[in-house]
This record gives structure tokens, sequence and C-alpha cells, in this order.
């Protein structure tokens, strides 16, 4: 695996494998690698010849008061694992490299980005949308490979990618979970023994939902229910039921159903989802 801190020095490379026709999947993370972003390396080698990892902790996804300052980084860890996998590329820029003279781009999320975890975090997925673009920017990838676990961040994405970057491909890759269900996450880091004991009943909650909603209960019904159970381990940011494809109220025309939440435990802030093909409900 070849470690590229600048970006002229990725580009030298990229270019070599433009010259030998080689196709070329993105693979963006912040570090403090699971088994969930390996999932993702996985997922970038059957679709491409090329895979370029970057590992850069983006300063303007995080607002004030959150956790950029202590976010989980191994970055010894991550470049073993990386090799492991035959990675092809490492890109680990400064942050001067992303945004030089700290230019302030319109990247505007529009809606999607205020609702659900937007909420909470108004400025979270317009720093998500503007580091992706300065990364599309600089790999040109024909591919680039995002978790299903941050549904609202894929989402956006997607949108930013129809708007602005047709050329490239998003594939997803379905959440991994630990043996319990609890849905992998660097930030999961944050646990005490004691509150990782309890984690799992985040999923198993949605997982309930998922099983009321398909054995016919109401919709609203169900989301109130799954708030409740919720409430009782957990401080709830947020738990709905919609339609996966849009992220909007579920009608007649959804095919896809998700029921996503966010919720707070100790110091961290847990996110999950399931989603599932609308059969009864
Ligand atoms: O999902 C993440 O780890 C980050 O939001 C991403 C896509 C790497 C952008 O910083």
């Amino acid at each position: 695996m070849q470690i590229f801190k600048t970006v002229e020095s990725l580009n030298g490379y990229l270019d070599g494998c433009r010259e030998r026709a080689q196709s070329v999947a993105l693979v963006p993370t912040m570090g403090g690698l699971h088994e969930g972003h390996l999932s993702l390396i996985n997922k970038a080698k059957e679709c491409a010849d090329v895979v370029v990892v970057s590992l850069f902790v983006n300063p303007t996804q995080f607002a004030s008061g959150e956790d950029f300052e202590q976010y989980p980084q191994s970055p010894g860890e991550d470049i073993e694992n990386l090799q492991q996998r035959q990675v092809d590329a490492l890109f680990m820029p400064q942050i001067a490299d992303i945004y030089p003279q700290s230019q302030e781009s319109d990247y505007d999320v529009g809606e999607l980005g205020q609702i659900l975890c937007g909420i909470s975090r108004p400025t979270h997925f317009k720093g998500v949308a503007q580091v992706v673009a300065r990364f599309f920017d600089i790999v040109k990838p024909d591919i680039a490979v995002f978790g299903e676990k941050d549904y609202q961040q894929l989402t956006i994405i997607r949108e930013l990618a129809k708007r602005k970057y047709n050329t490239i491909k998003i594939a997803s890759v379905p959440i991994i979970r630990e043996p319990d269900g609890l849905a992998m996450s660097t930030r999961n880091n944050y646990l005490s023994v004691k509150e990782r004991a309890r984690a799992p009943l985040f999923y198993k909650a949605l997982r309930e939902a998922r099983e009321e909603l398909e054995s016919g209960a109401d919709i609203a019904l169900a989301a109130k229910r799954a708030l409740a159970a919720l409430s009782k381990s957990f401080v709830v940011d947020y738990v709905e039921i919609l339609d996966a494809n849009t992220l909007t109220e579920i009608t007649h025309k959804s095919e896809e159903i998700i029921i996503i939440s966010a919720v707070r435990l100790g110091g961290a802030r847990l996110i999950d989802n399931i989603v599932f093909r609308r059969a009864n409900v």
C-alpha cells in the first residue's frame, strides 16, 4: 500500500492508474477503522481495479462542543488493517490540503440536511457534503463507497452526486453489527462497560418496531411505541418511520420503509436504522 500525504503526490499516482485504464474506487473515512469500514473496502475491491482509502477527521462536520478533539484516532492500527486488506493507496491529507485558503463554498444540502440528525446537528451535513465534494474533486473516482448506518448521509451524498458528480457511482454497504446487534461505530468507544451492555437495546427496539409494522400496526402507533421503548434506556434524539428512498412520509408509492433513530447513551450519540421492503405495512 502506498501512503500519500499531499494532493500532488496522490494525483501523480492516480494519473498512472488512469494511463493504465484502471478504474478507481474511493472509500472516505475518518479513521478509527472497524469491520464496518473494512466491509466498505471489500465492496470497493469488488467494484474497481484500484482502491483509495482516505483518512481525514473533517473539522467542518463537527459543531463546536461536539467530539472533534476526542474523535478516536488510531492511525498506526488503521494503516496495518488497510495493508492487510491490500488497499492500494491511503490518502492522509492535512487540513490545508482539503481546505486551501479556508475556502467557503456553498454546500447547501437543502431540506434533507435539516431533518432527523440535522435538527440537533444543523451544520453537520453541509460539512460532510463539503469534504466529500472535495475528495471527489481530488480523486475523481469512478465509484465511491459509503455505509448504510449513516443513512441520511448516504441519501445526501447520492443527491450531491446526482447534482454535481453524475459520473461517480455511489455504492453502499449494509450495517455491520456486533454479535449482540449493536451497529459497529467508532463512537462505540465512548461507551462505558455498563453503557455498552445496555446499547443493544437500541437495535432491539427498532427490530420490534419492524415486527409490529409487519404484523399490521399503524405507522404512527409503531413510532410511538418505539419512542416509549427507547426512552426507557436512552435519551432519544428522534425515532421516525419514513419512506427509505426520500426520507419523507410514507405514501402509497413508498416501496421501502426505514425505521431510523438517534439516541444518546452517556457520552455517546448512537445512530441506527432498519430498511425493509413494504409488504403489509
Ligand atoms: O462517514 C464518515 O466517516 C464521514 O462522514 C465521511 C463520509 C468520511 C466524511 O468525512
